[in-house]
């Protein structure tokens, strides 16, 4: 289901990084991150999961490892793969849900920019970073951007469930997504990664041509 509203996304373009091609405010702290990045003794290779249209690709070929992205929607990976620099991204369509279709130990890094707020079930979460766990390296990094509940757009659209999940239906998208708190996601990778290091990203951005105050962050975890 949510695959088909993300294909439809990529046709209505409600979120600004499914027409934005510069790289997401995310890659600022990633680009930070670098030479925590360089030490890492790992595999030529950085997996970008939900990677949409690999507008953030220039960016994390700074690392100088090979781009591999992954998304379930194939709209964006055809995006993707008519940039300039589409014949050198790996891109394969799977879904952060199932098992990722990679070996154990293939990379040095992973990240997921704004992609994680649609795995929404803690059990599924707590899957999806031992299948990254499983295919990082020892000692391999995780970037991970998110949306939190004090984000400008999604607050007033947040229902807190019974269990404190922070979830939110986009009557624009139909998307159901969940905003998390950094904590959150320490405790849900936990005991696989450890927190390094973090940043708050505030910033004004327009959609449905309304202004909003953003509120996202973004984390550096190691593989435990
Ligand atoms: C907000 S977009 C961000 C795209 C890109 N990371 C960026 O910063 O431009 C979220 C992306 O996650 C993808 N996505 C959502 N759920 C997914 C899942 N379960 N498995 C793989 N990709 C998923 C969507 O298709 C979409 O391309």
């Amino acid at each position: 289901m949510s695959q088909q509203l993300w294909e439809r996304e990529y046709i209505n373009k409600a979120i600004s990084s499914s027409t934005n091609t510069k790289p997401s405010h995310g890659t600022q702290f990633f680009r930070q991150c670098l030479p925590r990045i360089a030490e890492v003794e790992g595999p030529p290779r950085l997996l970008d999961l939900g990677c949409g249209g690999g507008r953030n690709a220039t960016v994390l070929k700074e690392t100088g490892l090979d781009y591999y992205g992954m998304d379930f929607a194939h709209r964006p990976l055809a995006k993707a793969a008519a940039r300039e620099d589409g014949p050198s991204l790996r891109l394969v369509q799977g879904s952060m849900a199932e098992k990722l279709p990679y070996k154990t130990n293939t990379f040095s890094i992973v990240s997921a920019f704004t992609s994680v707020e649609n795995v929404v079930e803690n059990a599924q979460l707590r899957f999806l970073s031992q299948e990254i766990r499983r295919v990082l390296c020892p000692q391999g990094l995780l970037y991970v951007y998110f949306m939190t509940p004090d984000d400008g757009y999604y607050q007033p659209l947040v229902n807190q469930s019974a269990d404190a999940r922070s979830l939110t239906y986009d009557p624009v998208t139909e998307l159901r997504q969940r905003v998390y708190q950094l904590h959150e996601l320490c405790d849900l990778f936990s005991p696989s990664f450890t927190l390094q290091a973090s940043d708050d990203f505030v910033f004004e951005d327009t959609r449905s041509h309304n202004t909003y105050l953003r509120h996202l962050a973004a984390g550096l975890w190691q593989a435990s």
